[in-house]
């Protein structure tokens, strides 16, 4: 008998954010590191919505990296029904773009705590550039610095909670804070650790340490009373696109 391991690499969804890449046949530049360029930002992204508005207005400032953009969008896009909620937490938020795309497009959602140890130097930028096409995002955001064992889960509840690529054992630490708040979450992990996971040996063994420490991360929801959905974002942005997303039944 023959069956197919998951694929963290399966993206046969497609992007679904920006829906217009699906037919571009080179997507090499989707992965790139270098700040999106007004040229590139006009190609692709012409349109009157207000995601490719999005795209135009950052590029004029250089203020992020193609891959990053497409990258936090694309995870917002899969996760946005699940994590609906009046107040959502972006821990580990570095430049904070996931959140936001809460505070832009979910009316529903009047408070977006942002959460990093450090202050990255591209988020007051990116905050400035995004209220000139979406000032209603002022009253909602606030970044605190700090650590996320630092942070008082009891004063965030009931929110939701987001990260997006918090490194190794740190997203353990979103979805423990997470189950102490009852909040609903996603994450999507990268940089696992080989030697700290908890997960079964057996299975790190048979899948690899990066399937076996989500397998074990999802039996960690289950058992705390989530229902756990996998998706991910498009391979070529990043191959690290694996999309954990947990509904609390509590
Ligand atoms: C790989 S970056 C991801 C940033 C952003 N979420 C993204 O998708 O681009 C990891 C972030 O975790 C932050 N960080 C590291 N340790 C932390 C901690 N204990 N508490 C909160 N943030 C932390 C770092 O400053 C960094 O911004």
């Amino acid at each position: 008998m023959t069956w197919t391991t998951p694929s963290p690499s399966d993206s046969s969804s497609g992007f679904k954010f920006f829906r217009q890449l699906n037919t571009v046949e080179d997507l090499s530049w989707v992965a790139s590191k270098t700040f999106i360029t007004p040229g590139l930002a006009e190609r692709f992204f012409q349109s009157d919505r207000l995601g490719d508005k999005l795209v135009r207005i950052l590029a004029l400032e250089k203020v992020l990296p193609v891959k990053e953009i497409l990258e936090s969008c694309e995870f917002f896009e899969r996760i946005r029904k699940d994590l609906r909620s009046e107040s959502v937490i972006d821990l580990c938020c570095g430049h904070g773009l996931v959140g936001l795309l809460f505070a832009i497009f979910e009316r529903g959602t009047k408070q977006v705590v942002l959460i990093d140890s450090i202050e990255s130097p591209s988020h007051r930028l990116l905050l400035k550039q995004v209220a000139l096409i979406a000032p209603w995002i002022q009253d909602k955001v606030q970044f605190r610095k700090g650590t996320i064992d630092s942070f008082e889960p009891s004063a965030a509840a009931p929110s939701s909670i987001v990260s997006s690529h918090a490194c190794g054992l740190l997203t353990d630490q979103c979805l423990e804070t997470a189950i102490a708040i009852k909040g609903n979450v996603a994450v999507m992990p990268c940089c696992y650790p080989k030697s700290k996971g908890q997960a079964s040996k057996a299975l790190q063994f048979a899948l690899g340490h990066e399937l076996a420490l989500d397998i074990d991360r999802t039996y960690r929801l289950e058992q705390s009373n989530y229902s756990v959905r996998w998706t991910s974002i498009p391979n070529p942005i990043t191959p690290m696109n694996r999309v954990l997303v947990g509904r609390s039944q509590s």
